[in-house]
C-alpha cells in the first residue's frame, strides 16, 4: 500500500478540510492527495487540473481515508469505498451518527477514527470532538489530528460514548448561538426597534461577544467585566441567571440533543 492520503466527499466539510491540507504543502497532502466527488467544485477541479492533487482516480489501498460523505449515504457508498481501503489503512470518519463498529465492520479495518464538527468548520474556526479505535497508534493519532485541524480546533481522543455529548455541545452549538441573535432581534422589534436594526445590533453583538471570546479569556470573567452592580446588565442577568433561566434550559436542551443522537446512532 502506497502512503497515501483520499479524501471521499468534498463537500461542505470534506472541501474545507481538503482546502486546509492543500494551503499548507509540507501537511499531511505532502505525499499526494485524491479526491473522489461526484460533483466537485471548480477550484478542486482547476486544482486538479493543475497537478496538486487527483479528483476521482482510480481506486487504489490508501494509507489514509477520509469519509466526509452524507451518513445516509454510507452504506450505498460502501463498496466504492471499500476499494480505497487495505487492512494498515486508518478511515476518518466525519459521518454523524455511525458507530466505529459499524464502519470497523463494514470496511474491515481495525484503525478507525470518528469525528464529529460543526458548522463553523467550513470557514476552519469549527472545533472538532474525536474518538478512535484501540488500533491506532501515537503516530496515526497525530496524523489524524492534522487531518481535522483545517476545520478549526481538534478536541480528543475521547471516549466514543461522549461523541453524542459532544454532538449536543459542539455540533449542534451553532444553532443555539444563531438561535440566541434570532431572540435579541425579537426582543428589539418588541420594543420599537425596526426589524434591520433590530438584527444589525443582534448579529454584531453576538458575532463581537465570540470574537472576544477567542481570546481564550473565561466567559465567566468577559461577562463580569461588563456587569457593574445595579446596572442594565444585571438586571437583565437576574432573569437569564434566575430559576427556570438559561442554564436550566441548556442542560434540557443538551439532554435532548444527547437523547436523539443516541437514537439516531442506534437507528
Ligand atoms: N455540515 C455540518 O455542520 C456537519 C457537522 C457535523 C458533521 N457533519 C458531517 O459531515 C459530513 C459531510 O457533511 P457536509 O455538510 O460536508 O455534506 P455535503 O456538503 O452534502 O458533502 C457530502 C459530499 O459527498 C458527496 N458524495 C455523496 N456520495 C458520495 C460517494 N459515494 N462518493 C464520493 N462522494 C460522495 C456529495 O456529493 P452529492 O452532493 O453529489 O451527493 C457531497 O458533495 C456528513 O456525514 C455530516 O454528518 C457535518
Amino acid at each position: 500500500m502506497s502512503s497515501s492520503l483520499v479524501l471521499i466527499g468534498a463537500g461542505r466539510m470534506g472541501g474545507a478540510m481538503a482546502r486546509g491540507w492543500l494551503a499548507h504543502p509540507s501537511g499531511p497532502a505532502a505525499g499526494g492527495v485524491s479526491i473522489v466527488e461526484p460533483a466537485p467544485s471548480g477550484d478542486l477541479i482547476e486544482t486538479a487540473q493543475a497537478g496538486s492533487l487527483l479528483l476521482n482516480p482510480k481506486p487504489q489501498p490508501s494509507s489514509f481515508v477520509v469519509l466526509a460523505v452524507k451518513p445516509q449515504g454510507f452504506s450505498a457508498a460502501c463498496a466504492d469505498i471499500a476499494r480505497w481501503v487495505g487492512p494498515g489503512s486508518v478511515v476518518i470518519s466525519i459521518m454523524a451518527g455511525v458507530p466505529m463498529e459499524r464502519i470497523s465492520t463494514a470496511l474491515g479495518v481495525s484503525r478507525v477514527a470518528r469525528a464529529m464538527p460543526n458548522t463553523s468548520g467550513a470557514i476552519g474556526k469549527g472545533v472538532t470532538g474525536y474518538c478512535r479505535s484501540e488500533a491506532v497508534g501515537a503516530e496515526h493519532q497525530a496524523a489524524i489530528e492534522a487531518l481535522l485541524a483545517p476545520l478549526g480546533e481538534v478536541v480528543g481522543p475521547l471516549d466514543e460514548h461522549l461523541i453524542d455529548v459532544v454532538t449536543a455541545i459542539s455540533g449542534s452549538g451553532p444553532a443555539y448561538v444563531f438561535l440566541l441573535a434570532e431572540a435579541l432581534a425579537a426582543a428589539g422589534m418588541r420594543n420599537g426597534l425596526d426589524e434591520s436594526t433590530a438584527r444589525v445590533l443582534a448579529r454584531a453583538t453576538v458575532s463581537g461577544a465570540g470574537a472576544l471570546l477567542e481570546s481564550g479569556e473565561d466567559p465567566a470573567a468577559l461577562r463580569r467585566a461588563v456587569t457593574s452592580p445595579g446596572g442594565t446588565t444585571a438586571a437583565a442577568l437576574s432573569i437569564l441567571m434566575g430559576a427556570g433561566g438559561l442554564e436550566a434550559l441548556m442542560e434540557a436542551a443538551v439532554s435532548a440533543a444527547i437523547a436523539r443522537s443516541r437514537e439516531l446512532a442506534s437507528s
